[in-house]
């Protein structure tokens, strides 16, 4: 198993580009099952969990062909000749995100067998709002042996009202209406960024879908969709990260090659924190401006403060002057880091899904265990002021949505090694293509 050691105390100076977004790769990939046409998608990032969305398209009969090493990490994905509809168990049990095949395909093969992801280190997770937004559209569903069996001749629009706000959930029957007959109402819908570039590369692909970003989305249904080219947009977790990772060691990074706009709520955050934030068109600084003022959070759906962010900011918070009181409202069980950084030296008292992190506290370098990707993050970047030496152990976690994370921060200062090896060594024309 690979482990990340990390020796704490250097501040972060320079430049780190962020990668393509992995929530937004992930469903783009999917509505290539939409269209017999030829998908191409530049910005894919380089991570685990896009290589099992390859596994999984090409268990159905997709032709996939991830770009790496080719210039913008372009992607090309033809579906025309699918020869079963079916995502295997294996696969999900790997990526829950591998249910977002749902939708596309009862929409465009009429029928689809998909595991049932089963539980998550940071919650119960269930897709019982995908199934009934699918049956809405007129899929008959059922479940047997673990996976659930959806078909439909043809789905119809529906209004589909969503009892909670869920960024696949949105998704998944988003790319469902573009080929259902008749128009689709899509009700309390999630306004994240990656459900935008979803509706904007369907667009691309001939759908007609108004509102995407709004609580409300209307998709008047077409028969056929075409191929299209799209640019993943930047990774927004990735980007607050590193902006955080920065905050925390002091020093002066600039996170270059994403949107400010998408990490609004963590660069305010941040100023109340007493952060210095420059905003540039495409790239966030981050200069040391001496000691951090404790701020509360509560993370909340988009544009709120991200949960993908909520461990990232506890390792932060355990560093800042006073007492931060962090509120986890979108998953039930998304603490697992914060016993890992008490081993560190944290002072946090867990109450249900309120956490109280009392800074500023010393952190010692230790052997630490990754939970879950957001949770690996946190444990990287407390590492990083840590005294000492961390080893984080079962970072398998983190390859699943960080592009070569040891390398970045190494190129602006970190001291971050990997021991024993996954992923295999990239491929020399990667390397030569950046
Ligand atoms: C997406 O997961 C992201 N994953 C998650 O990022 C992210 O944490 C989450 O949205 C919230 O922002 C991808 O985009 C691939 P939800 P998703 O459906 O869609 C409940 C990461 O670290 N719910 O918005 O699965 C659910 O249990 C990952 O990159 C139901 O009850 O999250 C949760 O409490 C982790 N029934 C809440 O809604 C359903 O059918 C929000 O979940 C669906 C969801």
């Amino acid at each position: 198993m690979d482990k990340l050691v990390v020796r704490g105390g250097n501040p972060l100076v320079g430049t780190v580009r962020v990668s393509g977004a992995k929530n937004a790769a992930l469903p783009a990939m999917a509505a290539a099952l939409l269209s017999e046409e030829t998908v191409i998608l530049e910005n894919i990032p380089q991570v685990r969990d896009i290589v099992t969305e390859r596994n999984l398209l090409t268990a159905m009969g997709a032709e996939v062909e991830l770009g790496y090493g080719r210039a913008h990490h372009r992607t090309t994905i033809s579906c025309r000749n699918l020869v079963n509809a079916e995502a295997s168990y294996d696969l999900v049990k790997t990526m829950r995100a591998s249910t977002l095949v749902l939708g596309p395909l009862v929409a465009r093969m009429g029928h689809a067998r998909v595991s049932l992801p089963g539980g998550c280190a940071i919650g119960a997770r269930p897709i019982d709002l995908h199934l009934k937004g699918l049956e809405a559209l007129g899929a008959r569903i059922t479940q047997e042996h673990g996976y659930i069996e959806a078909r439909a001749e043809r789905l119809k629009g529906a209004h589909v009202v969503f009892e909670k706000i869920t960024v696949t959930g949105t998704e998944d029957l988003l790319m469902a209406a573009t080929l259902a007959e008749g128009e689709s109402v899509l009700e309390n819908c999630a306004c994240e960024p990656e459900v935008v570039d979803l509706a904007a590369l369907l667009t691309k692909m001939g759908a007609q879908i108004e509102d995407a970003g709004t609580r409300s989305i209307r998709v008047r249904g077409v028969e056929k969709l075409g191929g299209a080219r799209h640019r993943i947009i930047p990774d927004r977790i990735e980007a607050g990260t590193f902006i955080v990772a920065a905050a925390l060691t002091g020093g002066d990074l600039a996170i270059a090659n994403c949107d400010p706009r998408h990490v609004g709520a963590l660069l305010s955050k941040l100023e109340e924190c007493g952060v210095k934030v420059a905003i540039g068109e495409d790239s966030v600084r981050i200069a040391s401006s001496g000691p951090l003022k404790s701020a509360d959070i509560v993370t909340e759906e988009y544009p709120g403060f991200p949960t993908d962010m909520q461990a990232q900011y506890m390792a932060l918070a355990t560093q800042a002057e006073g007492m931060s009181a962090i509120t986890e409202n979108i998953f039930e069980n998304r603490f697992m880091h914060a016993l890992e950084l008490v081993r560190m030296g944290a002072n946090i008292k867990i109450d249900g899904h309120r956490a109280v992190v009392r800074g500023k506290t010393p952190l010692s370098g230790a052997a630490v265990l990754a939970s879950d990707l957001r949770a690996s993050a946190s444990l990287v970047v407390a590492a990083l002021v840590a005294e000492g030496e961390t080893i984080i152990d079962r970072v398998y976690h983190i390859d699943r949505g960080y592009e070569r994370i040891e390398e970045k921060l190494r190129s602006v200062g970190a001291q971050i090694r990997r021991i024993g090896r996954l992923i295999p060594e990239r491929a020399p024309a990667a390397v030569a293509a950046e």
